[in-house]
C-alpha cells in the first residue's frame, strides 16, 4: 500500500477535532477515535448504535506508549515480542492513572488493546499523542468492513472521513486473549490459538460462549449480513446462495466460493466481502457448505454460527 502523507496528516486534523474516522488495519477497519476524549467516544458509540455496556478496543502504537495506561505482566510481553504489531488483541488491568476515556471502560478496571500492523494506521498512530479508540467500522451486530467502500457505504455522510488503506490482508478481526490471569481466549479471530499456545506454553482455556458473558462479541447476533444462513447445507433450496470454501467444478451463478484451492486462511479473508456480496444480490437466504473445524475454520464457523442466529431473531 502507497503510503500517502496527505491523507494521513488529514486524518490527524480530524481526530484532533474529535471527529471519529474510519482507519484501516490488517484485521478489518475501525472506526477510530481519540481514546482519551469523552466526546470523539461518545460520537463512536452513536454512530455505530452500540450498546453502552461494549467496551472498545484501544489502538497503540507501541509498548512504551500502553504503559501509561495498564499494567503489564510476563505472558503480555512474551506475546508482544513474538506478534506485535498484529492481529491479537489483550485485556490487561488499568492503571487508576490512565486517562482512557470512563466511555470506554464504563467503571471497568481492564482495558482490550491491540497493536495494528498496517503501515497507514502505523504512520497515524506514530504522530498522534494519544492512542484511539476503534471498534470495527460496521452498525452494530452486521458484518464488518474490510475496504474503505464497504465502511463509506455502511456509514455515508455520518463520517467525515475514510483513510485509504487498500484491503484488509486478514479480513477477520483480531483474537482476544485476556491476560489478567490463566490466559483465556475470548474470541477467535486472525492469530490462530496453536501460535499463542506455542509461545506460552500452558494451558489457555478457550472461553467463547460463556454464561456471563465478559467481551459482547461473544453472543447474541453478531456479524450478520441481514439475512437468514443455514449452516452444514448439503445442498440448496430455491431462492438461496450457496457459499462454499473451495471452487466446484460445475458453477452456478448462486454459487459462491471462499477461496479457488479450500485455503482456510484465504477464505477467512474472503468472508466479509462474499457475505456483503450475496446480500446485495438479494438472496431470500444462504446455505453454507461444511466447513472444517480447524485453524482458520475454527474462526468462520464461530462467525457463521453468530451470523446465523438472525434467523431466531427474525422467526
Ligand atoms: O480486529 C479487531 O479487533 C478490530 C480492529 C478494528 O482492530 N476491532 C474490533 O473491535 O473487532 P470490536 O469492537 O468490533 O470488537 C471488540 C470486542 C468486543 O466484542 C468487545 O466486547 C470486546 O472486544 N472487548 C473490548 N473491551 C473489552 C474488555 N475490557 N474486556 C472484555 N472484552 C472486551
Ligand atoms: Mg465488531
Amino acid at each position: 500500500m502507497k503510503m500517502n502523507l496527505a491523507n494521513i496528516k488529514k486524518a490527524k486534523k480530524l481526530l484532533l477535532k474529535m471527529e471519529c474516522i474510519g482507519i484501516p488495519t490488517e484485521t478489518v477497519y475501525g472506526l477510530a477515535g481519540n481514546a482519551y476524549s469523552d466526546l470523539a467516544c461518545q460520537k463512536i458509540y452513536k454512530l455505530k448504535k452500540r450498546p453502552k455496556n461494549n467496551p472498545l478496543i484501544v489502538h497503540y502504537f507501541n509498548i512504551h506508549r500502553l504503559k501509561k495506561d495498564c499494567h503489564l505482566n510476563n505472558d503480555f510481553i512474551r506475546l508482544y515480542k513474538k506478534f506485535c504489531p498484529g492481529p491479537l488483541t489483550f485485556i490487561l488491568n488499568l492503571k487508576k492513572s490512565s486517562k482512557i476515556s470512563k466511555i470506554i471502560t464504563n467503571k471497568r478496571n481492564t482495558l482490550a488493546v491491540r497493536f495494528p500492523r498496517h503501515s497507514v494506521t502505523r504512520k497515524l498512530l506514530k504522530i498522534l499523542e494519544f492512542p484511539l479508540a476503534a471498534p470495527s467500522a460496521n452498525p452494530s451486530s452486521r458484518v464488518s468492513a474490510v475496504t474503505s467502500a464497504d465502511v463509506k457505504e455502511d456509514f455515508g455522510k455520518k463520517i467525515k472521513y475514510v483513510l485509504e488503506g487498500g484491503r484488509s490482508s486478514i479480513g477477520i478481526e483480531s483474537t482476544i486473549i485476556d491476560l489478567r490471569e490463566k490466559p483465556q481466549i475470548l474470541r477467535l479471530g486472525g492469530l490462530n490459538v496453536s501460535n499463542i499456545q506455542n509461545i506460552l506454553k500452558k494451558k489457555i482455556s478457550i472461553n467463547i460462549n460463556p454464561v456471563k458473558i465478559s467481551s459482547p462479541g461473544q453472543s447474541k447476533l453478531h456479524y450478520s449480513p441481514g439475512i437468514p444462513i443455514r449452516l452444514n447445507a448439503k445442498n440448496i433450496r430455491m431462492g438461496e446462495a450457496y457459499l462454499l470454501i473451495r471452487k466446484k467444478k460445475i458453477n452456478r451463478s448462486n454459487y459462491y466460493f471462499l477461496s479457488k484451492k479450500g485455503s482456510l486462511k484465504e477464505a477467512a479473508k474472503n468472508l466479509y466481502t462474499t457475505l456483503r456480496k450475496i446480500k446485495k444480490k438479494r438472496y431470500s437466504s444462504i446455505a453454507v457448505c461444511k466447513i472444517p473445524d480447524k485453524g482458520y475454520g475454527k474462526t468462520i464457523n464461530d462467525r457463521l454460527l453468530r451470523a446465523s442466529r438472525f434467523n431466531e431473531k427474525t422467526t
